[in-house]
């Protein structure tokens, strides 16, 4: 079972942050995930909320914000002071940390409460420009978001993020197209991941910070988890697994 870091190791470090990222680079686990978002002047910035809010010291939406005024913020001193006057990463500044690793990377798409018109094109071109394709996998809980994507390339991995118990996921995924199911861990210990993996779907679960599920999880046959805690799961798994 592989090991992705959740918004970088966010257990550790604030939060989709460079301080974040580079902690996760550091580390010889699988991968490593981070979330979307379109500022105001079409800029791809690196944060999990729609809002800045709860991870920085200033106010808004991020579609409301240009790049500039989201700069002003600090993003670390929430986490702790350790880490004042990080700034909101734009995802080519965090791409650029995995430069040079060989670290799959998961970029969600949160174009699920604002549609974010062009979204998926902009991350398509900053994928491509940095010829990184073969080890990324674009997520999102808006499905359209995918099936767009994966019109324009097919080349690049895709997954369908679900909180809810379906029925059919297998069917479901192949019918968007999507190559894997990204499922929330309460879902995950149903029948549907069982009948999925048995159908030959690619599993993977977020977010997954307890031993004990980690261990039910690898016993299902899961893929991959995402943590916050990626050394503390290296620990239990094993390291590149
Ligand atoms: O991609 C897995 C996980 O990050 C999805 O949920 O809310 O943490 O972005 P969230
Ligand atoms: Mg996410």
């Amino acid at each position: 079972m592989k090991i992705y870091a959740h918004r970088g190791s966010s257990g550790t470090h604030p939060e989709n942050t460079i301080a974040a990222f580079k902690a996760a680079a550091k580390l010889p686990i699988f991968g490593v995930e981070l979330d979307v978002h379109l500022t105001k002047d079409g800029e791809l910035v690196v944060i999990h909320d729609e809002s800045i809010d709860r991870t920085s010291t200033g106010t808004g939406n991020v579609k409301d914000l240009s790049l500039a005024e989201l700069r002003s913020y600090d993003y670390g001193s929430w986490f702790s002071s350790e880490f004042a006057n990080e700034s909101i990463p734009t995802l080519k500044e965090v791409l650029h940390v995995f430069k040079d690793t060989s670290h799959h990377i998961n970029i969600e798409l949160k174009s699920d409460i604002f549609p974010y018109e062009g979204l998926g094109n902009k991350v398509l071109h900053e994928i491509e420009s940095l010829g990184i394709a073969d080890r990324v996998v674009v997520s999102s809980f808006d499905h359209e978001a995918i099936r767009e994507f994966k019109k324009s390339a097919p080349h690049i991995e895709v997954a369908l993020l679900t909180m809810e118990v379906l029925v059919d996921a297998y069917d479901y995924a192949r019918f968007i197209p999507a190559d894997a199911l990204h499922i929330f861990l309460p879902a995950a210990m149903r029948k549907m991941t069982k009948e999925a993996l048995l159908k030959g779907s690619i599993i993977r679960v977020f977010t997954v910070n307890e031993i004990e599920h980690a261990q039910a999880l690898h016993e299902i046959g899961v893929h991959a988890i995402f943590t916050d805690y990626p050394e503390k799961m290296m620990d239990f798994i094993g390291p590149h697994n």
